[in-house]
């Protein structure tokens, strides 16, 4: 993790204009990271390895789910088929979840022929599923012993949501070529053009049918028989511009899968009872001679089989699973493959693959099967109603993990193994400059001042998207950190990528293992709050603020100054845990204000110092999920127009600590209670002061200042959740959001 990798995507190809010829195989390539940066699970790599100009694509994108199943000479009903299949795309469904559709084996016992049924719903997976079973023509009992099935949760960027605009898309109405996309072809308009100078029909809106009509518009226009299906997908990814993973069926390779990915991840897990012929799948490559016959021919892949392919030992029975997330294949099996970008992966006769187009010298030469960590249990709600509410109570434990094995409560001292290396760079710097969108954000405003006291540094805060409209100036030595649960979000993988280009020392801090972010940066933290489902980001704040002020307290550990202090925050680090679960256990009386709250259509949250943070990410929970309007207010701000707002009947949530602020936040409550405002305030527990003047209090137990703003949130991520249930909405999903944004 935190290796360097050449960022973005394919360099620029040339618009397909009517009657242009597609482009060459080498043609919109982009360069392969160096393998030396490859480690995945710290971020530690040396600056040697920093590629020094990275392309810029506009969109990475994970947004979506995909997910496809192939059993291999094990015997499954198509019922059983479906089953699987829904359950991968409801692991997925917090990526997106406006429509979804499955796509399987048409071929029954009552119609001969072979087809393939596709079967798309706007809505979510749930509508998906209740539709599958509407379906009187398909046989549910009809048994398969090899069967590949395709499936897919969309979250709407090119067309509204609706079933044909949903995955899969199809290359015709005969359904000869079947494809599941996440991610967005920036030159589809190009290639839709073509494809329809050359007669190919179009239904959907959607940038991924060219993609469908490509594969097929190959097919037809083959030089031979029997080239195979991962030649068809090969010489369609080189047409391809933008940010992609795919996964592909075809009535004309029964029993056959082809999977690639460009920017947007994608990973195969593997099942079988019988040993595997390896766990080091080689890389096949296209030789001068297969350039020659233009094709794989399948003989010759046949030939390669034992030595080349993943498969079980005496062709046995074998399962294979694809999917965008590790959570949808987890349940199945914890042996996987990631994928890399341009990596094409096709399965036949129950044998995995893997090759690329052009050797380059710095690629590994082979992808190892690895063995997942997480645990199903991690990704299931349990007790709980939803993924948010077991998010938030899990808070005790993942901010403990954060800190696990990093802070030293002994010797006071704390290690991140992934900056160690950088941190004499980082300590000559000019500035930090901290990066991120929404909650994470919100991370780096929270932390903002304990850096600047702890590193002696200037530190600017910034939002990915308004950093890169200003186009703002960056130096050499600048260190820039990017702040990320998902590790995708489009604009601050951007501004990442902005940064590099100024050779500004970049460092992640992200919750996903393998992501964007973890990889393209110099260095960085894994905050490792385990996976957050919950499209309102609760237990990755907690963790993303506990990183930030475990990296202040590494970088002044040799300033004598600052050794009281340091003592301080580390004491105030060990009893969070504890404390958190004091605050969980407010719970049934936050439940009962957001009784009295939850016909509101509007909700102030007021603050300032340690807190404006906590105030920010307060309303933000309270608009993504219960859609009042909510608006986080700096108290310092008050008189300079949000005064104007109180009244009796607004209700403002007040946060008063007993911090360096508490004096003037006093002088705010009096400003309120002055104009009849009825103020619910958060303070400590033994704050009489702020209590007389209190409609509500909600009482907190007190930790070091600066750690103020770990246990101040929480009690409004718990009124978020009960507002958004007591108000009848779907915590987990948000109208019109979606876990990351991975489009600009
Ligand atoms: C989306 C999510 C937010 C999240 C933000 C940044 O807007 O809905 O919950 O805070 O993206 O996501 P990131 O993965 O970069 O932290």
């Amino acid at each position: 993790m935190g290796s360097r990798q050449a960022g973005g995507g394919p360099a620029p190809a040339p618009p397909l204009a009517e009657g242009s010829e597609l482009k060459g195989p080498e043609a919109g390539r982009r360069e392969p990271r160096p393998a030396e940066c490859q480690a995945r699970t710290e971020f530690r790599v040396s600056r040697t390895c920093r590629v020094p100009e990275p392309r810029r694509v506009r969109a990475a994108v994970t947004m979506c789910g995909i997910f496809a199943y192939m059993n291999y000479r094990v015997p499954r009903t198509r019922k059983e088929i479906f089953e699987t299949l829904i359950k991968g795309l409801q692991r997925l469904e917090y990526r997106g979840y406006d429509s979804a559709g499955v796509a399987i084996d048409g071929h029954n016992n009552e119609v001969k022929e072979r087809h393939i049924q596709l079967v798309k719903k706007r809505g979510n997976v749930k509508a998906l599923d209740e539709e599958l079973y509407k379906q009187d023509s398909m046989d549910l009992k009809v048994e398969f012993e090899t069967h590949f099935g395709i499936a897919h949760t969309r979250w709407a960027t090119h067309g509204v949501p609706n079933a044909v605009n949903s995955h899969p898309q199809r290359s015709d109405k005969g359904n000869e070529f079947v494809v599941i996309h996440n991610g967005i072809i920036t030159n589809y308009k190009d290639l839709r053009k073509f494809l329809e100078s050359k007669g190919y029909e179009f239904e959907s809106e959607t940038d991924t049918e060219t993609i469908a009509k490509l594969i097929k518009y190959v097919f037809d226009n083959r030089e031979t028989e029997d080239i195979t299906f991962s030649t068809l997908v090969e010489r369609v990814i080189q047409q391809l511009e933008g940010a992609f993973a795919l996964v592909f069926k075809s009535i004309h390779y029964p029993g056959e899968a082809v999977a690639t990915r460009r920017g947007s991840p994608l990973l195969i897990g593997v099942r079988s009872k019988y040993k595997l012929s390896t766990e080091q799948i080689p890389i096949l490559y296209r030789t001068r001679n297969f350039e020659n016959v233009k094709n794989i021919c399948k003989t010759r892949m046949k030939r390669l089989d034992s030595s080349t392919c993943l498969h079980a030992v005496g062709d046995k029975a074998v399962e294979f699973f694809f999917a965008s997330d590790a959570s949808a294949i987890i349940e199945h099996t914890n042996r996987v493959i990631f994928l890399e970008d341009d990596d094409i992966a096709a399965v036949a006769d129950g044998k995995l693959s893997i090759h690329r187009v052009k050797r380059s010298a710095s690629d590994d030469p082979s992808r190892a099967i690895q063995t997942l960590q997480m645990e199903l249990q991690q990704i299931m709600k349990g007790n709980f109603s939803a993924f948010m509410q077991k998010e938030i109570f899990e808070q005790p434990e993942s901010v403990f993990n954060t800190m696990r094995g990093r802070v030293n409560f002994e010797t006071n001292t704390v290690l991140l193994g992934g900056l160690k290396d950088h941190l004499k760079e980082i300590r000559r710097c000019r500035r930090l400059i901290v990066i991120g969108c929404g909650t994470s954000y919100h991370a780096a405003v929270a932390t903002r001042q304990v850096l600047e006291e702890l590193t002696e540094l200037p530190v600017m805060v910034e939002l990915a998207s308004d950093f890169l409209d200003r186009n703002t100036p960056v130096f050499r030595d600048d260190v820039c950190f990017f702040i990320s649960q998902s590790g995708e979000t489009a604009d601050t993988l951007l501004a990442l990528r902005y940064c590099k280009d100024r050779r500004a020392l970049t460092v992640g801090v992200t919750n996903t293992v393998g992501s964007s972010i973890s990889r393209e940066t110099d260095c960085g933290v894994h905050i490792n709050a385990g996976p957050e489902i919950g499209v309102a980001s609760t237990k990755a704040y907690t963790s993303q603020f506990i990183s930030l002020v475990m990296f202040g307290l590494m970088m002044s550990e040799d300033r004598i100054s600052l050794q009281n202090r340091r003592r301080e925050i580390i004491c105030g680090l060990r009893s969070l845990p504890g404390l958190i679960k004091e605050v969980l256990s407010l719970d049934e009386k936050i439940h009962d204000l957001a009784l009295e709250l939850y016909t509101q259509r509007s909700l102030l949250v007021m603050g300032r110092g340690y807190n404006y943070a906590t105030c920010l990410e307060g309303a933000l929970k309270i608009k993504e999920i219960t859609y009042m309007h909510s608006e986080g207010i700096l108290a310092g701000e008050l008189k300079h127009g949000p005064l104007a707002l109180i009244d009796k009947q607004m209700p403002v949530i007040m946060v008063i600590m007993k911090d360096p602020c508490f004096a003037k936040c006093q002088n705010a409550l009096q400003q309120v209670t002055a104009r009849q405002g009825r103020p619910i305030i958060l303070c400590s527990r033994d704050d009489t002061e702020s209590s007389k003047f209190a409609y509500k209090t909600i009482e907190l137990p007190h930790t070091v200042d600066c750690l103020q703003g770990i246990l101040s949130v929480i009690p409004l991520q718990l009124l978020s959740f009960h507002l958004a249930v007591l108000r009848g909405y779907d915590v987990d999903f948000p109208r019109n959001l979606a876990k990351s944004v991975t489009v600009e």
